[in-house]
C-alpha cells in the first residue's frame, strides 16, 4: 500500500520585516494581492505548523503540493514555504511541488520558485516526473503572470505534448498529474474565464484513459469529479489546506490517497480542528466504481 498526501494553497505569509523587497516592490500587481490579503484571505501560520506536525506524525510515502505556496511571490514568502517543507524531514524525492498563480504573481515569481524549490524539482523544466513506488506523479505548471484582477492559467501546447509523451513512456500502474488550475470544477464544468485553466479541455483529452488522478488546487474549496470509463479519471481539488476555518465556511483540509496494487482504493480527508489546534481524520471513503459518475461533492 502506498499513500500520497495532497495539500494545496498554503499561501505562506512573510515573517515580520522579511518581505524580501523594498516598499517599491509592492508597486505592481502585489498592491491588489495585498488588499485581498488584508481584508479577505487568512492562512494562519499556526495551521501550517499544525499541518507540519500532522505530516511528521504520519509521514506519507509521497507529498504533492499543488501550488500557491505564497501570496504575492515575495522572497520572504518563498523562504517561509521552503523552511516549512524542510521541516517535514521528507527526502526531496518524496515531495512534488508545482507553482500556483500566486507564485507567478509578478514576472520574477517563477524564477524565485525555481531557485527556492530547486531540491524538489527534478529536470530542467515542466512537466517533471517523480516516482513513488507504483505511482508516477507528473508535475505541470499552469501558472504564468497574468494581468491585474485575473487568475487564469494555461499549460501551452509544448507542455501538453511533453506530458503526453511522459505518460506514454511510464510503466507506472498509477498515474497522477499535478496542475494548479483545475480543468473542471465539482460540477464537471470549467471555472469562469477569469480564473480557469485555459487548456483544461486539452488536459482532459491527454489524460482520459491513460491517467488515474488529476490533483489540483486554486479554488480554495475542496471537490472531486470523476470522468467515468474503464480507467476512470478522478479530479481532486484539495482546497486551501491552511485556510482559516471561517473564511469560506470550509475547514482547512487535505487528502490522502491510498493505493493498493496500483489502484486507488481509499480517500482519507483530514482537517484542522481549531479547538484541538491539530489535524484529524474527517472521513474515509472508497472511490466510486468504474463506469459510474458520483454526484458532485
Ligand atoms: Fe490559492
Ligand atoms: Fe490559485
Amino acid at each position: 500500500m502506498i499513500e500520497i498526501a495532497h495539500v494545496s494553497d498554503l499561501h505562506f505569509a512573510w515573517a515580520p520585516g522579511d518581505a524580501g523587497v523594498p516598499a517599491h516592490g509592492f508597486l505592481n500587481k502585489r498592491l491588489v494581492g495585498y488588499a485581498n490579503l488584508r481584508f479577505h484571505r487568512k492562512n494562519p501560520q499556526a495551521i501550517a505548523d499544525a499541518l507540519g506536525e500532522d505530516l511528521r506524525a504520519h509521514p506519507p510515502d509521497h507529498l504533492a503540493i499543488t501550488g500557491d505556496l505564497t501570496n504575492l511571490s515575495l522572497p520572504g514568502e518563498f523562504r517561509r514555504a521552503r523552511d516549512w517543507i524542510e521541516s517535514l524531514e521528507l527526502p526531496p524525492e518524496r515531495v512534488s511541488v508545482i507553482p500556483g498563480n500566486h507564485d507567478a504573481y509578478v514576472p520574477e515569481g517563477l524564477d524565485l520558485f525555481e531557485e527556492t524549490f530547486a531540491p524538489w524539482l527534478p529536470g530542467p523544466s515542466w512537466p517533471r516526473e517523480q516516482r513513488a513506488g507504483p505511482a508516477a506523479l507528473f508535475g505541470t505548471s499552469s501558472s504564468l503572470p497574468v494581468p491585474w484582477f485575473r487568475a487564469w492559467g494555461a499549460l501551452g501546447p509544448e507542455q501538453l505534448d511533453s506530458l503526453s509523451r511522459l505518460i506514454d513512456a511510464s510503466d507506472a500502474p498509477l498515474k497522477a498529474v499535478l496542475v494548479h488550475h483545475p480543468p473542471v470544477l465539482g460540477n464537471g464544468r470549467p471555472d469562469k474565464p477569469t480564473r480557469n485553466n485555459r487548456d483544461g479541455a486539452r488536459l482532459i483529452e491527454v489524460c482520459r484513459g491513460r491517467v488515474d488522478l488529476i490533483l489540483c488546487g486554486h479554488t480554495h474549496e475542496a471537490f472531486d469529479y470523476t470522468f467515468p470509463g474503464e480507467r476512470p479519471l478522478r479530479v481532486f481539488c484539495a482546497g486551501s489546506t491552511t485556510m482559516a476555518p471561517k473564511t469560506h465556511g470550509q475547514a482547512a483540509t487535505y487528502n490522502r490517497y491510498r493505493s493498493l496494487g496500483g489502484r486507488l482504493n481509499e480517500i482519507v480527508v483530514r482537517g484542522f480542528d481549531p479547538q484541538l489546534g491539530a489535524f484529524l481524520s474527517l472521513s474515509s471513503r472508497r472511490p466510486a466504481p468504474a463506469g459510474l459518475t458520483p454526484a458532485p461533492s
